[in-house]
C-alpha cells in the first residue's frame, strides 16, 4: 500500500498541446511509478466557465483521455476517471459549502482574474464563485496526500487545507474523544504506543514536523486500526477531534517554459501551438513558417539566436552539439534558417512518433478507451463512497 495518494485534475476545454506535456503529463507519466496516482477529467469545472457550449467539453473529453494514454498514462498504474461519473463530487461540494465562508471564497485570486481574463464571458455565477470548493470536493474525497498543480493553483489546495480544517473543527467532535483516543493508542500495542505517544509529545511541545510524519506514517501502517480509531489517533496528534477530511499538500510542478511557434509560452489563446498528436505534414508546416530574427531578411544576413523563437525550441529539443551549431551558424549566416529548423522538426516528430502510435490502437478500438474509464470510474466511486459514509456519519447524515 502507498502512504502517499496523487491526485490531480484536467479541465476538457480543447486539445491538448506539447506545453501540456512538457508541463503536467510528463510529470504524471513519472508520479504514475512513484505514488497511487488518481487522475480525472475534471468536466464539471469546465462547466463553470464553458455553461454556454458545452459541445467543447463532450468533444474534448474521450480526446482528452486518448491524450493522456498516448502521453504514456497507463491505466496499469494510475486510476483515470470522470468527474461527473462520480456523484459522490457534488455532494461533498454540497455538503461542504455549508460550512464555506463567503469571503473565502471571494478573495481568491483566481476568481477576481479569470473574470478579467475571460471578460467577454459572464462569470458572475454561483458555479463560478464555487470552482475552488468544487476542486476540494475533488481532493478531499479521495484523501488525496499529494496534489500536482501549478503555481496558479496554489491558492487552491491552500483553501482546500484550510476547509478540511474547518471539517473537522466542526464535525470531528465526539464524546468522550480524550478516553477513547487514549484507548486507541493502548491499542497498537506496547512499543507502538510509547512511539506514537513520544512522536506527538514532540511535535505538540517541539513543533518538530518530522515527528508529526513519522506519527502518521505509523498510523498508515497500522493494518488492524479501526477506521474510527484511525480518524482519532490523526486527530489526536494535532490536537482537536477526530481528524475526518485530511489535508492535503501541494505538489508544485515548475512552470512550464514551453515556447510556442512565436517565442511566447505555448498556450491555446495565442494560437502558438503544436497538438500533441499533431499530423505530422502539419508539424512540419508550422515549424517551416515559424518567425525567425527579424534582422535575418536574406540568406546572407547573420542573425542573432536571442530573437529567434526557434532558437528557443533548440533549447528544449536539441543537444550540445546542435545548439553550438546553430548558434555558430545563425550568427556567421553560416547556415539558412529552413536549414536550422529541420532538427527540431526531427526532434518534434521523434518525440510524437510514440504518441501517434499508442494514440492509434485506442482510435482503431475506441471501446478500450471506454472500458478504461469504466474500470477507473468504479474504482474511484468506491473511495469516493467510504469517504461519504465518514462525512455523512460526522455530520450526523446516517439517519435510516
Ligand atoms: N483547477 C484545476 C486546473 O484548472 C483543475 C482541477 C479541478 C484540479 N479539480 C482538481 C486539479 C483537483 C487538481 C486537483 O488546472
Ligand atoms: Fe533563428 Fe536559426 Fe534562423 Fe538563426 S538561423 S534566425 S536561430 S532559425
Amino acid at each position: 500500500m502507498f502512504a502517499d495518494r496523487v491526485l490531480s485534475g484536467m479541465r476538457p476545454t480543447g486539445s491538448l498541446h506539447l506545453g501540456h506535456y512538457h508541463g503536467v503529463l510528463k510529470n504524471w507519466v513519472k508520479m504514475q511509478h512513484e505514488f497511487e496516482c488518481l487522475f480525472f477529467v475534471a468536466d464539471w469545472h469546465a462547466l463553470t466557465t464553458h455553461y454556454d457550449n458545452p459541445q467543447i467539453i463532450e468533444q474534448s473529453v474521450w480526446d482528452m483521455v486518448v491524450d493522456w494514454l498516448a502521453a504514456g498514462v497507463d491505466p496499469a498504474h494510475a486510476t483515470l476517471f470522470i468527474q461527473s461519473k462520480v456523484p459522490e463530487h457534488a455532494e461533498l461540494h454540497l455538503l461542504l459549502s455549508m460550512i464555506t465562508p463567503l469571503g473565502w471564497l471571494e478573495r481568491m485570486p483566481t476568481y477576481k482574474d479569470q473574470q478579467e481574463k475571460l471578460s467577454g464571458k459572464d462569470l458572475s455565477t454561483y458555479g463560478f464563485l464555487g470552482y475552488p470548493l468544487l476542486q476540494s470536493a475533488d481532493i478531499l474525497i479521495y484523501r488525496a496526500t499529494q496534489v500536482p498543480v501549478g503555481e496558479d493553483q496554489v491558492p487552491h489546495i491552500e483553501f482546500t487545507r484550510e476547509i478540511a480544517r474547518r471539517f473537522n473543527h466542526i464535525y470531528g467532535k465526539e464524546i468522550g474523544f480524550q478516553e477513547k483516543a487514549e484507548a486507541a493508542i493502548k491499542k497498537l500495542g506496547g512499543k507502538k504506543s510509547k512511539l506514537y505517544v513520544d512522536l506527538r509529545t514532540r511535535y505538540q511541545e517541539q513543533g518538530d514536523d518530522e515527528a508529526l510524519e513519522s506519527a502518521k506514517s505509523l498510523l498508515d501502517e497500522q493494518q488492524s486500526l479501526s477506521h474510527g480509531d484511525r480518524e482519532r489517533l490523526f486527530g489526536y496528534l494535532e490536537g482537536g477531534g477526530k481528524m475526518i477530511l485530511s489535508e492535503p499538500q501541494a505538489m508544485l510542478t515548475a512552470a512550464s517554459k514551453m515556447p510556442g511557434l512565436d517565442g511566447q509560452k505555448m498556450s491555446k489563446s495565442y494560437n502558438n501551438t503544436i497538438t500533441l498528436r499533431e499530423d505530422e505534414a502539419e508539424v512540419t508546416k508550422k515549424i517551416r513558417t515559424m518567425p525567425t530574427d527579424p534582422a535575418r531578411i536574406r540568406r546572407t544576413d547573420a542573425g542573432n539566436p536571442d530573437r529567434c523563437p526557434v532558437w528557443q525550441l533548440h533549447q528544449v529539443y536539441s543537444n550540445e552539439a546542435t545548439k553550438a551549431w546553430a548558434q555558430q551558424g545563425c550568427t556567421s549566416a553560416g547556415i539558412g534558417c529552413i536549414e536550422c529548423k529541420q532538427p527540431v522538426i526531427a526532434a518534434v516528430l521523434e518525440e510524437q512518433k510514440p504518441m501517434r502510435e499508442r494514440a492509434q490502437l485506442y482510435l482503431d478500438d475506441p471501446s478500450l478507451v471506454r472500458n478504461i474509464i469504466a474500470d477507473g470510474n468504479e474504482k474511484a466511486r468506491k473511495m469516493a463512497q467510504e469517504t461519504m459514509r465518514d462525512v455523512r456519519e460526522a455530520m450526523g447524515l446516517d439517519y435510516k
